[in-house]
């Protein structure tokens, strides 16, 4: 159930407080840089954009947050199973825990550190699920202003950070609105097929209340099509035309277009790696050769289109850096 949103009500931020207070009437402003990959399908690569987003802007040397409000752990970055990280002291954050944990105790999030050097990681899963109840048993109570629970569970950390990359769920409205609550851009990643530029329907309404009622400083910062044939030029103009339809004669849509690459896609999300660090690999792969003779399982054979697949990541996360400077 979407959260109703009465307008004005606003909450304050807990500097220097490990408890949030969401009865005063202070506004939340978001951190300068920070981006959610948002839209209301499944499938569309908001996880994997986001994870690759976040870890081209610790390579590139900023102190980045990867917040991932989802209840699928995709674990791209081989957190879980690969261990990689640092956990904080006290009670598990994996599986969504640490996110409901910090709503539901009103206390500051408690990241994972250096999963990548510069990169933190509060990670999505199962209890992620559990924010929704949470939140509507306390909108009867508290009233709307709820919806900037994870914006003041954030405001403590923000100032350790340069960017902060949100990672969004499509299946509740509320979870919707709770990262659009607490960041400044909005990008939109659709598919060409009808129900993902129907997925564009549902975070434009939300875009809109949250805008409207509680966090002003939210910009559309544009969208783009994921996974697809670059050369299927007629097909994306028509895909253009309906994204602009959803979100406004004015949206800007990125030109760069991630292929579908569902090989070298999936084995470097099973292997905990992101693109870049996969194609690293090619050099070193098992061929099938080797396979053949036993020496190696097809788990070790990197496959070359990674390394298509690593180029154009790369592009589009360089296009969307310069995107949200220019609309900044
Ligand atoms: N370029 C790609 N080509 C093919 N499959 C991809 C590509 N990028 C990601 N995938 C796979 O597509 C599926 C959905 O991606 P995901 O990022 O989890 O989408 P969402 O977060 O929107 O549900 C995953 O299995 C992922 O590994
Ligand atoms: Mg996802």
């Amino acid at each position: 159930m979407p959260l109703p949103l009465p307008c004005g009500q606003r909450t304050s931020t807990t500097e220097g407080h490990p408890v949030l207070n969401p009865s005063a009437a202070q506004p939340i402003e978001p951190p300068d840089e920070s981006i959610v990959f948002g839209t209301g399908k499944g499938g569309v690569g908001k996880s994997t954009v986001a994870a690759h987003h976040a870890a081209a802007s610790a390579e590139a040397g900023h102190r980045t947050l990867l917040i991932c409000v989802t209840g699928q752990d995709d674990d791209d970055l081989g957190i879980k199973r690969y261990d990689r990280g640092t956990r904080p002291e006290g009670p598990s954050v994996i599986d969504g825990q640490g996110l409901y944990d910090a709503i539901h105790d009103r206390t500051p999030l408690r990241p994972i550190r250096e999963v990548r050097p510069n990169l933190d990681v509060m990670p999505g899963g199962e209890m992620v699920g559990e924010i929704d109840g949470l939140l509507m048993l306390r909108t009867l109570k508290e009233g709307a202003g709820v919806v900037l629970s994870l914006a003041q569970a954030l405001a403590p950390i923000a100032p350790l950070y340069d960017r902060v990359v949100f990672d969004s769920a499509p299946e509740k409205d509320s979870l919707e609105q709770l990262v659009l609550a607490a960041a400044k851009y909005l990008m939109v990643p659709t598919r060409s097929d009808e129900s993902s530029v129907r997925g564009m329907e549902r975070i434009s309404k939300n875009f809109k209340l949250v805008k409207t009622q509680v966090n002003p400083h939210l910009q559309m910062a544009g969208a783009f099509l994921y996974g697809s044939n670059g050369t299927a030029t007629l097909m994306h103009a028509s895909v253009f035309e309906d994204i602009r339809a959803t979100l406004g004669a004015g949206t800007s849509i990125l030109e760069t277009i991630v292929g579908y690459r569902e090989v070298p896609a999936r084995n470097a999300r099973k292997k905990g790696l992101m693109f870049g660090e996969y194609a690293e690999l090619l050099p070193t792969s098992a061929t099938k050769h080797d396979v053949k003779a036993g020496r190696a399982t097809s788990a070790d054979v990197v496959p070359d289109t990674i390394l298509s697949l690593a180029k154009e990541m790369r592009a589009l996360n360089q296009e969307i850096f310069d995107h949200t400077r220019r609309s900044a």
